[in-house]
């Protein structure tokens, strides 16, 4: 059986809107054939019908390339390093019993997977597995793995849905605040700059989900950025050092609680 994957449904797609593309340029080339028979018949003679019939056909397969070019290269942009989710879902089963079989952990230390950007989490196991993430968990279940088995388990927890969790109501509007505005007189940027105003991260940027996670995970992993812990010597890696630093314990607790409830 045909096993149907994110990448190559991507490749369908691909594959139809260059079809679709080329289909609309040869439309265009037999009108301009036709238009150009009828005016050289009525006006030159057919002497002219073929080299301006051969030039049109060499600009309408010049404009066909260039399409097909510009698509290509959108897709491949787009698709880097894709893994394939269906085989990251059979290597997940060593995960299940931490992070859920479908991404979404039920211990709150443990973080819920489910619904993160790919290469968010293709790069958070290599960094585990190359010790410049400090995995005191971490650290065995990646040993074995390869770059390959990394991107299909990203890409199949990313496949996933987050179930999102609920916030405390009372302190709810300090972590809306401060995720919202920052708190300009520390110089502590607003969350959602990054993070994206629903917690949706941007995946381009390297910028992960938080939305729906559990606050514990996510209050453990902001003290220790407090702390200083850098996830990587890039400039990724120290942005939250930088920005947990000034955070106290209580913005802290208001921030994780406001992330748990978010979507
Ligand atoms: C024994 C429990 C356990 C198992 C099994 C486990 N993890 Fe984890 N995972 C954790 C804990 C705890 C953390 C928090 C970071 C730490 O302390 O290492 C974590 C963190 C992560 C993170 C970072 C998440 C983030 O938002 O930054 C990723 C990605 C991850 N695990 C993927 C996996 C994958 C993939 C597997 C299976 C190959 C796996 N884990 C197996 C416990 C586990
Ligand atoms: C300038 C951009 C930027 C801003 C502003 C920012 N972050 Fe981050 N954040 C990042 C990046 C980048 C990472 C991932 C680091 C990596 O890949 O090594 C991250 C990671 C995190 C993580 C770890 C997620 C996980 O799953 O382990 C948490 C939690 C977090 N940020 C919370 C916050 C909060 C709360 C604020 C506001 C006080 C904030 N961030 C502001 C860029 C930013």
């Amino acid at each position: 059986m045909v096993k149907i994957t994110q990448s190559k449904i991507i490749w369908v797609i691909y594959a139809y809107i260059t079809l679709k593309l080329i289909e609309q340029e040869v439309r265009v080339i037999r009108v301009k054939m036709t238009t150009f028979y009828v005016i050289t018949l009525c006006n030159r003679g057919f002497g002219l019908i073929i080299p301006v019939l051969k030039q049109q056909i060499r600009l309408g397969v010049k404009t066909i390339m260039k399409k097909a070019i510009v698509i290509m290269s959108l897709f491949f942009a787009l698709n880097v390093n894709a893994g394939d989710a269906e085989a990251g879902k059979t290597k997940s089963a060593m995960c299940a019993s931490c992070h859920g079989a479908d991404g979404n952990s039920t211990n709150p230390v443990w973080p819920k997977l489910a619904g993160q950007h790919e290469q968010y989490t293709a790069r958070q196991l290599s960094l585990f597995k190359s010790g410049q993430r400090k995995a005191t968990v971490m650290g065995g279940m990646v040993a074995g793995l390869s770059e390959a088995d990394m991107q299909d388990l990203a890409a199949y927890f990313s496949s996933q849905k987050t179930n999102i969790g609920s916030s405390n109501p009372e302190l709810l509007e300090v972590g809306k605040a401060i995720y919202q505005g920052g708190v300009k007189k520390l110089k502590i940027p607003a969350c959602m700059a990054c993070h994206g105003v629903a917690g949706k991260g941007n995946p381009l940027s390297g910028y992960p989900v938080l939305a729906g996670q559990h606050s514990a995970y996510t209050e453990q992993r902001l003290m220790a950025f407090k702390a200083g812990e850098v996830t990587a010597d890039d400039d990724n890696g120290k942005i939250m050092a930088d920005v947990a630093k000034y955070l106290s314990d209580a913005e802290i607790k208001a921030l994780a609680n406001y992330i748990q409830g978010l979507y």
